[in-house]
Order: structure tokens, then C-alpha cells, then sequence
């Protein structure tokens, strides 16, 4: 098999709150190949957005180790952090985290801008365009309705074409036929351009597209690695 795309060994994470230390993610050792799409499914609180922050270089490790594409993320300073995360990830936040002064056209434009791409406002209206929102283009974010904004998050981390796509519950504010539309353009992202996938979902439609599903328990990866049901 390819060399792993991600790679967690043994990776831990623990927070200091006002309320004393957290203890989040325990002993998380798992590979990610390139191409490979990987489900995360579990309870809520089990640790599902925390990992994919781990993977993503979003938060850092606090044992163990979390390494990209052969780079271990804990060793790197924040600007090489920022520049590998421009580089080679895109990250749908289970809270968008959409600029509230750009538009939807900005918002998706930022990213392309940012890697110095010339044609960063063509390619951003083919990415709204591809997830239905050529028509909403020029809104602002709190203009638009939960799943609408959810899908300007898609289009903006997928519009760089990343090595690595995490997304936190993609589907989770759509009905089936947006919903649909957002699956295919996921896997349309691996398929077509090799992009390795990363979904956190509580939906068993899009988990039983995956090759492969983990679930989390309070923290650490359940003792099985089967399809949901
Ligand atoms: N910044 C933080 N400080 C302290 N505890 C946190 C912090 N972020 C998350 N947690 C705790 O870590 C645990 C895991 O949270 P996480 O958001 O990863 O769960 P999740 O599986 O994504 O849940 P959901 O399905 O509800 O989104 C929860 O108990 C949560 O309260
Ligand atoms: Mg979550």
C-alpha cells in the first residue's frame, strides 16, 4: 500500500479549561491513505471534531504523535503549520467559520487568493456553482440559511483541490437532495483528484459510502472497524 497520508500514533489530547485539565482523545493510533476515505462516527462528546483538529494541525498533539504527508505536525512552528495547512488541507467546520464580511463569492475566493491563484474569483464561482449557489454568490453569510452557509464551507476548502479534505458533519444541516449533491461532490474530490477523505458524520448514508469507518468512544477508537449498519 501507498505510504499513509496521516499517521497517529498513540496521539493523546488533554485541555486546560477553567474547570481543571480535560482529557479528550486517549492512545488514537490509525493510518490514512492517500485516496482513502475514512468515516468518523460516535457519540456526541466522543471526540470526533477534536481528532479531526489533531489531524488537521489545529490543535496539537499533547502525546503521542500526528504526522501529514511524512511532516510531523507537533514539531512544526505555527507559520510552517499555516503554510502546509494551505498547501495540502481543507477543513469544513462543523461551524463553517465563514467570514461574516465577505461575501459567499469571498469567502471561497480567500483561499485561492492566498495561494496566489490569478483565476481565484473564476474558479470561486465554479465552486458555488458546483454546490448550487451560483445565485448566492454576493450574500453575506448570516443571509443565508444553515445549510447554505455549510455549503460555501465546502466550496471554499474544496475550491484549492487539498491532498487532504476533513470535513465535520458535511451533510449535517442538508436535506437528501442537497445532501446528495454534497456526497458526490466529496467523492468527485477523490475520485478526480485523489483527495484523501476525512468525515466526521452522524449520517449512515454518507458513512456507508466510506471505505472505512471508526468510531470513537469516549475518546478513543471503539474495539471494532465495521460499516455502520
Ligand atoms: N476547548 C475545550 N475545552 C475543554 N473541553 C473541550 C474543549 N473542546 C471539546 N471539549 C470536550 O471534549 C469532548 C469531545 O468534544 P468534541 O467536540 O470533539 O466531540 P464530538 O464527538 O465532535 O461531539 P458532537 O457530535 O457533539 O460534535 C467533549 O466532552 C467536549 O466537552
Ligand atoms: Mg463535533
Amino acid at each position: 500500500m501507498s505510504d499513509p497520508v496521516l499517521t497517529l500514533k498513540d496521539a493523546a489530547l488533554s485541555l486546560d479549561g477553567n474547570a481543571g485539565r480535560v482529557d479528550i482523545l486517549h492512545g488514537i493510533s490509525m493510518e490514512v491513505h492517500k485516496g482513502e476515505s475514512l468515516g468518523l462516527i460516535g457519540p456526541s462528546g466522543s471526540g470526533k471534531s477534536s481528532l479531526l483538529m489533531l489531524m488537521g494541525g489545529l490543535e496539537r498533539a499533547t502525546g503521542g504523535t500526528v504526522t501529514a504527508l511524512g511532516h510531523d505536525l507537533g514539531t512544526m512552528n505555527e507559520d510552517a503549520l499555516a503554510r502546509f495547512r494551505r498547501a495540502h488541507m481543507g477543513v469544513v467546520f462543523q461551524s463553517f467559520h465563514l467570514i461574516p464580511t465577505m461575501t459567499a463569492l469571498e469567502n471561497v475566493a480567500t483561499p485561492l487568493e492566498l495561494a496566489d491563484d490569478r483565476d481565484a474569483y473564476d474558479k470561486a464561482a465554479a465552486e458555488l456553482a458546483n454546490v448550487g449557489l451560483a445565485a448566492r454568490a454576493d450574500h453575506y453569510p448570516a443571509q443565508m440559511s444553515g445549510g447554505e452557509q455549510q455549503r460555501v464551507a465546502l466550496a471554499r476548502a474544496a475550491a484549492p483541490r487539498p491532498d487532504i479534505l476533513l470535513a465535520d458533519e458535511p451533510t449535517g444541516n442538508l436535506d437528501g437532495a442537497n445532501g446528495a449533491a454534497i456526497i458526490d461532490l466529496l467523492f468527485g474530490l477523490r475520485d478526480r483528484h485523489g483527495a484523501t477523505l476525512v468525515l466526521v458524520t452522524h449520517s449512515t448514508t454518507l458513512a456507508s459510502r466510506c471505505d472505512r469507518v471508526i468510531r470513537l468512544t469516549d475518546g478513543r477508537i471503539a474495539p471494532f472497524e465495521k460499516a455502520a449498519e
